[in-house]
């Protein structure tokens, strides 16, 4: 099976006052196409920083990741959006919508960045699967917080990412929704192929996928097949 993330030996470390605080060490693992991995672990270990990095958001202090093959450590930061462009999905633990637009015209940005026709009726389409079709004319600011983060995965799905990474996607949301956003993800993972990388606090959901890695300040301490 072909590997879509690769990742070596890589560390984070941010300049706070007068030294160094290491959020991220010497982290190695890699992912089949396909797969689906869950990352857990206490607050503050990492696994939001960790992501950052895997998706191109942010720069690793040292270590590599390929993603797709394709190597980020030199990657400009326009260089870096486009790689995450055309292959990765977001989903923030903060949602990240952009509070002046609808929720359709959040759902539309990727697409447009993409010149894909048809972006509207797209983004009306993944609205309508996360069940907020009804609400697309709202701004994300009018939205509660488990709408923006519906919203948000709609967002996160609209560009058919090779790779998806969810930071607690269901972490704000109630029972029925949270299957529901669930269900949506691993079907995208069985329909799509897409590769899920879920940051959880919620074992039970861990469970679901097929590998668990988890974070202890900063490090992998238990990297396992779920059986
Ligand atoms: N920009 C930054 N500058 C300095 N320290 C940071 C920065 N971003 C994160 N950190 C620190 O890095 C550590 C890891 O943060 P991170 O957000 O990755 O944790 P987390 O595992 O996602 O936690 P949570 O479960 O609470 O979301 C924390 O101690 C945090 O304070
Ligand atoms: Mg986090």
């Amino acid at each position: 099976m072909s590997t879509i993330l690769q990742v070596e030996n890589l560390s984070k470390s941010y300049v706070s006052g007068a030294k160094d605080l290491t959020v991220l060490k010497n982290v190695s693992f890699s992912l089949s196409a396909g797969s689906t991995v869950s990352i857990v672990g206490a607050s503050g270990s990492g696994k939001t920083t960790l992501l950052g990095l895997c998706a191109g958001l942010d720069r690793a202090s040292t270590g590599s990741i390929a993603l797709n093959g394709i190597i980020l450590d030199k990657l400009s930061e326009d260089e870096r959006a486009a790689v995450r462009n055309q292959n990765v999905g977001f989903i923030f633990q903060n949602f990240q919508l952009i509070p002046t637009l609808t929720a359709l015209e959040n759902v539309m940005v990727p697409l447009e960045l993409r010149k894909e026709k048809n972006a509207r009726k797209k983004a009306l389409q993944l609205l309508e699967k996360v069940g907020l079709a009804s609400r697309h004319h709202h701004y994300a600011s009018q939205l509660s917080g488990g709408e923006q983060q519906r919203v948000s995965l709609a967002r996160a799905f609209s560009n058919h990412p090779k790779i998806l990474f969810a930071d607690e996607p269901t972490g704000n949301l109630d029972e029925e929704t949270s299957q529901k956003v669930e269900k949506l993800l691993f079907d995208l993972n069985k329909e799509t192929g897409t590769t899920l990388v879920l940051v959880t606090h919620d074992l039970e959901l861990a469970q679901k996928t097929q590998r668990i890695i988890q974070l202890k300040g900063g490090e992998v301490i238990s990297d396992q097949s779920v059986v």
